[in-house]
């Protein structure tokens, strides 16, 4: 099989599995214990939290260990609201989110819990300084503005959001999902005060992520309780957590070379796309430098092309959650293109370990469907 579908979910690395079944065979006690292999569970997600600590610059407990990017999404969303309860909470967020954090930001507007401006992004993909000076308002907390979109591709420009956010003292948080391991993100905290990860979207395993704070002692813990600081309440998997850690330290031990080779990747994608002169083209071209590949095909549905390509193991997307299921729009492309364009859309995603073959044979495939 030609796997090309990254942004969804990747391959678990064999140190993900073996870290894994170590630690959940050997110290699967509740960390929060006070015996001996509790202590050992315990330890081991201090060791696994230096390797956060180490490439964020961020202290211990403002890692807060989740069931994976909705979750850490969500729990932003709690944070603020248990933050600055009692008082009107409005935020900026934008229209191309994940829906974990649209969908989420739309039911809490709903049950009058909050308000929200939704930034559409202008054509190129990307919130301008204009659109945020117009969105603020004094009851304004946060903006939470993704960092790369998961079917465009398209990067936002965070340092310039961080400097918004700075001179309107609100909090930035970002949903960093489909950057972390696309995108050097050691320098992100001198721009953000909270990020998303996800563990599976880095070649971990699934049910794992984190929402990371800059400042923890600056926030107001929802809950009593010890376990991660009163952030999050429930048992913690040593297991899960050492695993992420050993994916994380794999990632950041390769970073320079795997994204060079990702971006090597995406131009070899780009360049024969052009060179065969197939009736598809790139979405934002010029300033994406993600290896999601947004595609828009001038002759067939995206659908049609996914379903030609999978029944030759060739394994792209057309579809996330982000879609409407009534009308077929995908709102990460309503700001770059007519909604009936939309249904002309697919995603090749590509990873570190996909090859130049693999690609060669997926063009070629192309041209036949
Ligand atoms: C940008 C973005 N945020 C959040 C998520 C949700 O992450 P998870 O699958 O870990 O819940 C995804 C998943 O596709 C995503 O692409």
């Amino acid at each position: 099989m030609i796997y090309l579908d990254h942004a969804a979910t990747t391959k678990p690395l064999p140190i993900a599995l073996k870290t894994y079944q170590d630690v959940a065979k050997q110290y699967f006690a509740n960390p929060a214990s006070p015996h001996h292999v509790g202590e050992v569970a315990d330890d081991l997600i201090s060791q696994a939290k230096t390797i956060f600590t180490d490439y964020f610059h961020i202290p211990p407990d403002g890692i807060i260990f989740t069931s994976g990017g909705t979750e850490s999404n969500h729990l932003i969303l709690d944070l603020v609201l248990h933050q600055f309860n009692g008082e009107p909470i409005h935020i900026i967020t934008s229209t191309v989110e994940h829906a974990s954090l649209y969908d989420t930001c739309q039911l809490l507007e709903q049950q009058g819990r909050l308000s929200v401006t939704y930034i559409t992004p202008a054509k190129n993909g990307q919130i301008t300084k204009q659109q945020l000076i117009d969105a603020v308002r004094p009851d304004t907390k946060l903006v939470t503005i993704q960092l790369i979109n998961s079917e465009t591709g398209i990067s936002q420009d965070n340092e310039m959001i961080s400097e918004f956010c700075k001179d309107h003292q609100l909090l930035f948080h970002t949903d960093a999902v489909q950057a972390f391991g696309k995108q050097k993100l050691s320098t992100t905290f001198n721009y953000v005060d909270a990020l998303s990860l996800s563990a599976h979207k880095i070649h971990g395993l699934k049910g794992i992520g984190a929402l990371l704070l800059k400042q923890p002692k600056e926030w107001r813990a929802p809950f009593q309780s010890k376990t991660q600081g009163g952030f999050r309440q429930g048992t913690i998997d040593a297991g899960l957590i050492a695993s992420f850690a050993a994916c994380v330290n794999d990632y950041i031990t390769h970073e320079s070379k795997r994204l060079n080779r990702l971006m090597e990747l995406r131009q070899y994608v780009v360049n024969q796309l052009k060179h065969e002169q197939l009736p598809i083209s790139v979405i934002g071209e010029a300033h994406v430098t993600s290896p999601i590949i947004g595609c828009l095909s001038t002759s067939s549905h995206g659908d049609y092309i996914q379903q030609a390509l999978n029944r030759k193991q060739i394994y792209v997307s057309t579809r996330s959650a982000c879609h409407s299921k009534t009308t077929g729009e995908i709102r990460s492309l309503t700001p770059l293109y007519p909604t009936e364009q939309h249904q002309h859309y697919f995603r090749i995603s590509i990873g570190y370990f996909t090859s130049k073959s693999e690609i060669d044979a997926t063009i070629s495939a192309l041209k036949t469907t």
